[in-house]
């Protein structure tokens, strides 16, 4: 058998080894005998070179390469050699590949659009402004439509290996702290959030609606025994708001606990997953923020966790010249945004939690404050300054759940089961759901949630 090499793996001590390599034709240059090509597997590169020798190599050969499509999957047979200067373009800098053969794979169509294009960063777009030279870029909107190509650049792979670390970590975080996975129905018979935000679809002749939340279903499990609940998986949301962080499914990663004394139980599960969270992704995951940085530059973000009340945050807007910030009223981005800033420049750090918030801007299943029924034990948790999980202390009485329901304009019948739960015994609980695409925006200082969603869905986006 041949024996296939890993692009990654070419380096100086296979040097004067015959080797075989499968990738994509990154790019290709022809130069009178010769031809230099770039082999590019997942984000490793190497430079090829042929010389027509008449020997090895015919001057059919060379022109047949040059011929080749860019980002054809092409086999690539050849010596591995150490030229004098190092191959700046390359990721394996150090060694190059003598081509005796190249074969075609799988030819590529004509591109929608270069890769090298789509890889670029504005600064370097800026860059070259300066000097009189237009570089292209490639719009989002083109991007998403060729996605399969897009996906492609060094900054698009590391942000969907980064995606994959922020479950994985927050997978190993949930394990270490007694919690046990599980996976709620996705065709549920009510709407899990209330409110007009949902899917619903003909379930074999009668309404269905795709859930919102693993909401019911997770308190359900606690009902059930299952003292501490975790659970990945996707979240559907019929919202119609074209926004930077909305989108109509993305993936929730959820838990629910029993707790004894107080809601900052759950805090302190958020506070451990959250910083097992950051430290793993700023020490394992080094050369993927890298990559992301040399396209999108953005600060490491500073993850001191800080806790404050809905009412201290409304007091520092205020403070800050906001005089007429509504102490009962939700904060929409811009004011988020604000505080984020109040915060960092405060306390130094872009994570932080907002708790008791007015019960009148939560859901039915909210438990109120014991001290004051206006405010409820929830939070909002926040990555610079915008938010990436909310939850809270559930009610866990029947008889005021459904009370809760029926003031919220919510038909009780569609969620009768999971208020009957409750009438069986039912421990005291709380829990969150965190927006897995969102975690990764803002980790990462980026400016669109569709940057983290493999094949985003918004309201005008249903395809690839
Ligand atoms: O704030 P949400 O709607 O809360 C719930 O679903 C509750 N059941 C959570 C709980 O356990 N009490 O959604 C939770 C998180 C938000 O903080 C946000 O990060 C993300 O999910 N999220 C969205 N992400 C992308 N697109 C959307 N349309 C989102 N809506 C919420």
């Amino acid at each position: 058998g041949r024996k296939w090499t890993k692009v990654e793996q070419l380096t100086p001590e296979l040097s004067g080894q015959e080797v075989l390599v499968r990738g994509r034709l990154y790019t290709v240059r022809g130069k009178g005998k010769s031809a230099f090509l770039m082999i590019r597997q997942r984000t490793a590169t190497v430079q090829a070179v042929m010389f027509a020798d008449d020997v090895k190599v015919s001057k059919g050969m060379v022109k047949y390469a040059c011929g080749i499509p860019k980002e054809s999957i092409v086999d690539v047979g050849g010596i591995l050699t150490c030229p004098e200067a190092k191959i700046e373009s390359a990721t394996q800098k150090d060694v190059e590949l003598q081509v005796t053969s190249i074969r075609v794979v799988s030819r590529a169509a004509a591109l929608p659009f270069e890769l090298v294009d789509a890889a670029r960063s504005d600064a370097e777009i800026a860059a070259a402004a300066e000097k009189g030279e237009v570089l292209a870029s490639v719009s989002q909107d083109v991007r998403l439509d060729n996605r399969a190509l897009d996906l492609r650049t060094p900054a698009n792979q590391a942000i969907f290996k980064l995606q994959s670390a922020v479950c994985q970590l927050f997978r190993e975080a949930m394990l270490s702290q007694d919690f046990q996975e599980i996976h709620t129905p996705k065709l549920i018979a009510g709407a899990s959030e209330g409110g007009a935000a949902v899917f619903r679809f003909d379930y074999m002749g009668r309404p269905g609606c795709l859930a919102q939340s693993p909401q019911l279903y997770k308190q359900m499990a606690i009902c059930a025994d299952f003292d501490r609940v975790f659970e990945i998986g996707p979240v559907f949301r019929a919202e119609n708001s074209y926004t930077h962080r909305h989108l109509c499914e993305f993936t929730g990663l959820d838990f629910e606990m029993a707790i004894y004394e107080h809601y900052f139980e759950v805090l302190d599960v958020i506070e451990h997953l959250f910083m097992h969270m950051f430290n793993g992704l700023a020490t394992k995951y080094a050369a993927e923020l890298e990559a992301v940085q040399s396209q999108y530059p953005f600060e490491p973000i500073a993850a001191k966790p800080v806790r404050l009340t809905f009412a201290e945050g409304i007091k520092l807007l205020q403070d800050d010249g906001l005089t007429d910030v509504d102490p009962l009223g939700d904060l929409n981005t811009e004011l988020e945004r604000r505080l984020g800033k109040i915060v960092k420049d405060k306390y130094g750090t872009d994570f932080y939690i907002l708790h008791r918030y007015p019960m009148a801007i939560r859901p039915f299943y909210t438990m109120p404050c014991p001290d004051d029924p206006a405010y409820s034990n929830s939070f909002d948790v926040f990555i610079r300054g915008e938010e990436i999980i909310s939850g809270a202390q559930r009610v866990h009485d029947p008889e005021l759940l459904t009370t809760r329901a029926v003031a919220c304009g919510i038909p009780v019948d569609t969620i009768q089961a999971y208020i009957d739960s409750f009438k069986l015994g039912a421990s005291p609980h709380g829990g969150c759901g965190v927006g897995m695409e969102r975690v990764v925006m803002l980790y990462c200082g980026l400016n669109n949630i569709r940057k983290t969603s493999m094949f985003p869905r918004d309201p005008k986006r249903l395809e690839p």
